[in-house]
């Protein structure tokens, strides 16, 4: 087995150095709320943040035609975390086509940091209305792989334009990018209570990528008799996500279903605008980056209308990875307080920013 866990970075920095990309839309509100609090529960602390702000995203191209200029990504590259917000403009603006910020900015950090844990907790705060009528106990995490997939880009086309034209966009799994999210899976679910992970592919059909998957699932398995581990393909598991998403614990898949697993999961957990995420660099050669699951929502943009939970919560993710998980807990308690203690009336941005704050314990 290749992969192996080791850290360059101290594990408790005094001093943190974040980037901070807010990019475009709501993204750029709800960082700014993300950033108070994360200010608020590290006041009084050992730890020091040092911020660079980085504008890049969708309004950055249109002004300068910059997507990811090589020396912000390599001075992005020094810094010990990444706290990033939405990127995108208004759908089916051409001038944005080229640039393909979503591929050329969102992907690329993801891809050139190798953030190939990418974490996504879906848990149902009490207080909170899920999509579905019956939800029960809804708590656990999507571990989608960051790095290969349909997702590596790998394909082409040939005739372009033409009514020849031949497209392909190949899936790409390797051993090795398999196997480390999938030990990153397991460790997790050791972690928690219900010792339990879920394996999502379609391997009837996706044979070869499948027979990768389930030996790397079975090999890694044997190293972990505590944890029950089920298998689903992924069809099946949006019913049962819908049905009964009490059962599920960890959950490991790749990239695509990931992507697609997720917002089912962000509507059952109560919307998008809850739903948080860490792109991981378990290595931590690289920074990992902590992002809501939602994009810029060009529609409502600029008008304090956005939830910054998701944001917020993704600096708990963001805690968390830095070893401060004390810190963590206390975004996550505050935010479980406010969740319980909201009304009907509206809030804007700034008002759920600040009574997050408002919730947070004193350090113990
Ligand atoms: C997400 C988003 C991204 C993805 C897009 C914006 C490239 O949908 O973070 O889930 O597909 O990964
Ligand atoms: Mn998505």
């Amino acid at each position: 087995m290749l992969n192996q866990i080791f850290s360059r970075r101290p594990i408790r920095p005094r001093t943190i150095k974040l980037a901070v990309i807010p990019g475009d839309g709501i993204g750029q509100e709800v960082t700014a709320e993300a950033n108070r609090v994360l200010d608020a529960v590290l006041a009084g602390s050992d730890v020091v943040l040092e911020r660079t702000e980085f504008k890049l995203g969708a309004e950055r191209y249109l002004a300068t035609g910059d997507v990811l200029p090589a020396d912000e990504q390599a001075a992005i590259a020094q810094h010990d975390a990444i706290l990033f917000g939405a990127v995108g403009g208004v759908p089916g603006d051409h001038r944005l086509q080229a640039a393909n910020i979503e591929r050329n900015l969102l992907l690329k950090l993801r891809f050139d940091f190798d953030h190939y844990a990418n974490v996504r907790p879906c848990r149902l705060f009490t207080g909170v209305k899920s999509a579905l009528a019956d939800p029960g106990d809804v708590d656990f995490v999507v571990v989608r792989e960051g790095t290969e997939g349909p997702y590596a880009g790998n394909g082409g086309r040939l005739r372009a334009d033409t009514p020849a034209e031949v497209s392909t966009e190949v899936s790409v799994n390797t051993a090795y990018g398999v196997e480390r999210v999938v030990r990153y899976a397991f460790e997790l679910a050791e972690k928690r209570d219900r010792k339990k992970l879920t394996w999502v592919h379609k391997t009837n059909v996706l044979v070869h990528a499948g027979a990768t998957w389930q030996r790397i699932v079975e090999a890694v398995a044997a190293e972990h008799p505590g944890i029950t581990v089920d298998y689903m393909h992924v069809d099946a598991a949006t019913i049962f996500m819908v049905q009964d998403p009490a059962r599920f614990d960890v959950i490991v898949t790749d990239n695509l279903f990931g992507d697609i697993l997720t917002d089912l999961a962000g509507a059952i957990g109560g919307g998008i605008g809850l739903a948080s995420s860490g792109n991981i660099n378990p290595s931590r050669e690289f920074p990992s980056m902590f992002e809501p699951v939602h994009g810029s929502a060009p529609d409502i943009a600029g008008q304090q209308k956005a939830d910054p939970t998701a944001a917020i919560l993704s600096t708990a993710v963001m805690l968390d990875h830095l070893a401060l998980p004390a810190e963590a807990a206390r975004v996550r308690e505050a935010v479980e307080r406010d969740l319980a203690a909201r009304g009907e009336a509206a809030r804007s941005t700034a008002e759920i920013g600040a009574a997050v704050i408002a919730q947070i314990a004193p350090r113990a």
